[in-house]
């Protein structure tokens, strides 16, 4: 297999590596693609370093929906541009570029409302289930392939619109700022943007994955006084610590609800919880160890099944809220955290317990799969 990408002078396909998950539920392959050139409004990137998320693990192994494959799964990332379609002003090649799974169009109705960042022209919009965009610029092996999140950054190539795209400083490390793509900007944004914490109250976040952790990082820097970990897997509690944590609790350790568990703990509930886990059971819980009369619960976990709970909960004064990608316009607001990241004002360089080759990648999966890493970052081109 090429490495690098060969370009084709006449047709201006790139031909280059690779994941693609031809089926859900098997290991991604490594594979010779061909990437289609740039049409109009669309980038051509080169990705530098990509990071595993569990949105790709949703896909490949948990959605109900089983259509969306063949695809190339990834949406964190960073690479720079190597051409550009027709139409497009803003991008030009050599660009430091990050990718987003949440398009900014700043034209539709909810661009331009200041209380949503979910843009019209998401894929999101359209076709949740498969998680893909129909339209895709990937052949493998003479079959269409589709993109993921309207990204597909598990690829030495990539297409995206340039509403799914934002140029970032060009000192920034890539290999390091591929995680404000996805992970660390849902969760920090969760926290402040979404659950709007204040300074000195109780929180309690579940799941201690980098979305968790981000959302640990959003609670300290918004200036809790409490900021309870909740996780099943014990091994996260050191880490959560880095990121401001103070208190920890696994729910395995107690016979009781963990809602009962946080409301003892708490005097009646805590002021903001935040569901980083992406399971229905757990949302329930999150809303019910909130305090009655101002608590905030935030979904950020990924599910698509139904869940369940007692309007009672929300009826005596809680709220219950959701944020795709921690609230944050996301053209707007990737570079200014990256900013922030190069002003030492946020941590990143803490969620990285790993960097592989993009060859590796099954790894990367499987670690994320069992609790065994919290982002590994794939080193696909060099800068
Ligand atoms: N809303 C968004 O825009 C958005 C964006 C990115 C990711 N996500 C979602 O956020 C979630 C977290 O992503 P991640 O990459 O941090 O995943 P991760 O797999 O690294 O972390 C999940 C954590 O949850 C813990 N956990 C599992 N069951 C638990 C339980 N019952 N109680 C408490 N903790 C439990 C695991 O031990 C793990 O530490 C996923 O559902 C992902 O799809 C949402
Ligand atoms: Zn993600
Ligand atoms: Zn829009």
């Amino acid at each position: 297999i090429s490495t690098g990408g060969k370009t084709n002078k006449l047709s201006n396909v790139i031909k280059c590596k690779a994941a693609v998950a031809w089926e859900p539920n098997k290991p991604v392959v490594i594979e010779e693609i061909e990437v289609a050139p740039p049409q109009d409004g669309e980038v051509r990137i080169k990705i530098v370093a990509t990071s595993v998320c569990h949105s790709d693990l949703y896909h490949l192994f948990e959605n109900i929906h089983k259509d969306g494959f063949p695809v190339v799964l990834g949406h964190e990332a960073a690479g720079i541009v190597e051409s550009v379609g027709p139409g497009v002003t803003e991008f030009q090649p050599g660009d430091k570029v990050i990718p987003l799974f949440l398009s900014q169009c700043k034209e539709c109705r909810f661009c331009k409302h200041p209380k949503t960042n979910v843009c019209e022209k998401s894929w999101s919009e359209i076709r949740i289930d498969a998680m893909s965009p129909l339209d895709s610029r990937f052949t493998c092996k003479g079959k269409k392939v589709y993109q993921f999140s309207g990204t597909s950054t598990f690829s030495e190539y990539t297409v995206v619109r340039q509403i799914n795209l934002t140029k970032i400083d060009p000192a920034a490390p890539l290999d390091k700022v591929c995680l404000l793509s996805c992970g660390i900007c849902t969760g920090y944004g969760a926290a402040v943007n979404t659950a709007e914490v204040k300074e000195g109250s109780t929180c309690a976040v579940f799941g201690l994955g980098a979305v968790g952790l981000a959302a640990v990082m959003g609670c300290k820097n918004a200036g809790a006084k409490r900021i309870i970990a909740v996780d099943t897997n014990p091994d996260k509690f050191e880490k959560a610590k880095v990121f401001g944590a103070n208190e920890f609790v696994n729910p395995k350790d107690h016979d009781k609800p963990i809602s009962q568990v946080l409301s003892e703990m708490t005097n009646g509930g805590v002021d903001y919880s935040l569901e980083c886990v992406g399971n229905v059971e757990v949302m329930r819980s999150a809303l019910e160890s909130t305090v009655q009369g101002w608590g905030v619960s935030v979904i950020v976990g990924w599910n698509m099944h139904e869940f369940s709970g007692q309007p009672i909960k929300l009826i005596t004064g809680r709220t219950w809220k959701g944020a795709l990608f921690g609230g944050f316009k996301s053209k707007d607001g990737v570079p200014e955290m990256v900013k922030a990241y190069m002003n030492k004002k946020l941590m990143v360089d803490e969620f990285i317990t790993h960097n592989l080759t993009l060859d590796q990648i099954n790894d990367a999966i499987e670690m994320m799969k069992h609790g065994k890493c919290i982002r590994t970052v794939l080193n696909v081109s060099p800068q």
